[in-house]
């Protein structure tokens, strides 16, 4: 199909999903190239779900015994540059950043499930993702968009960019069929697919970085969990603390694009809701109902 620019990147029909073709060429690249591990850690999400959030919490477990707290790598380096998108490494040509991680190695994609690699989806590798009540992604990409591309008259007006959600229409949308085929796969192998949402993460930050651990190979020890070592970690993660860490201070790699863009784009709000600020309630009702109508039968709720 041919490229098309209704917002900020220019994207392609793929499998029935928009991609970003800086991404997608990456998708190709990694088809032909990647060896998943079977230690492999993917976090995969649709954009300004919590990807940053849980980059920092997948990392902060892994690593939690490699370093005293209060010298972690996170107070100095920002999470993207702890765990690097796959596809943008595949899509710049540098895949030896991934190769070169040593396992258990953690990564991260925005890819929808049927556009993964077989490497990924058919082997013991592992996957860890994150979805959002989707007017809140909205809200937060239209921020997003704003500050990429340099000031509110470069970029689609909010009700726009609403159209083309509920249309269908964003990078690696539609945002229903993303999150209901990792959810769907999430059923059929619970052991391969750990399927998180952000809004319960907010409110249960410690039970979920326990379920987290468990997921990925390395629970909790009695005496971590007596020390309060669960707790350190959430709030080494915690929105304020990545806001304020030397990491956020430079510049880092823009994951649908060759672009360089602040790290400081990434933290905005950090909660939910923040939809009730910019949708009326007929907006908000008609992007719910059509969410729904597409969950219908999948036992997945907003
Ligand atoms: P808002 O724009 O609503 O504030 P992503 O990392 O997938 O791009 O998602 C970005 C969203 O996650 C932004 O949402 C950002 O503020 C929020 N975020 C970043 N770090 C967070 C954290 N540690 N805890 C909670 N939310 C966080």
């Amino acid at each position: 199909r041919p490229s098309i620019t209704p917002h900020f990147h220019p994207m392609l029909l793929y499998k029935d999903f928009w991609i970003p073709k800086f991404m997608l060429r990456g998708a190709l690249a990694m088809e032909q190239r990647f060896k998943s591990r079977p230690t492999d850690i993917f976090l995969v999400s649709f954009p300004k779900s919590g990807t940053t959030w849980l980059k920092a919490m997948i990392f902060a477990t892994l690593t939690r015994t490699s370093y005293p707290l209060d010298q972690h790598p996170l107070h100095s380096h920002n999470p993207h540059q702890c765990v690097p998108f796959i596809e943008r490494e595949f899509a710049t040509g540098c895949r030896q950043i991934i190769e070169a991680i040593p396992s258990p190695r953690a990564m991260s994609s925005h890819l929808p499930f049927s556009v993964l690699p077989q490497t990924i989806t058919d082997s013991d590798c592992r996957i860890v993702y994150v979805w959002r009540d989707p007017k809140d992604v909205l809200v937060s990409m239209w921020h997003f968009a704003e500050k990429i591309m340099g000031g509110a008259d470069k970029i689609p007006a909010f009700e726009q960019l609403y159209d083309s959600l509920c249309q269908g229409v964003n990078g690696f949308g539609p945002i229903w069929n993303h999150v209901l085929g990792y959810w769907e796969e999430s059923k059929r192998r619970p052991e391969k697919i750990l399927f998180l949402k952000y809004e319960n993460i907010l409110q249960e930050p410690v039970k979920h970085a326990k379920q987290l651990a468990h997921f990925i190979g390395c629970p909790y020890s009695e005496a971590e969990e007596s020390q309060g070592v669960v707790e350190q970690i959430v709030e080494l993660c915690s929105f304020q603390k990545l806001k304020n860490s030397d990491g956020n201070k430079g510049g880092m790699s823009f994951a649908v694009s060759d672009q360089n863009i602040s790290y400081s784009y990434l933290f905005r709000k950090g909660g939910a809701g923040d939809w009730k600020n910019y949708m009326t309630q007929e907006m908000a009702e008609r992007l719910d109902t059509i969410i729904e109508e597409k969950f219908k039968g999948s036992g997945l709720k907003i």
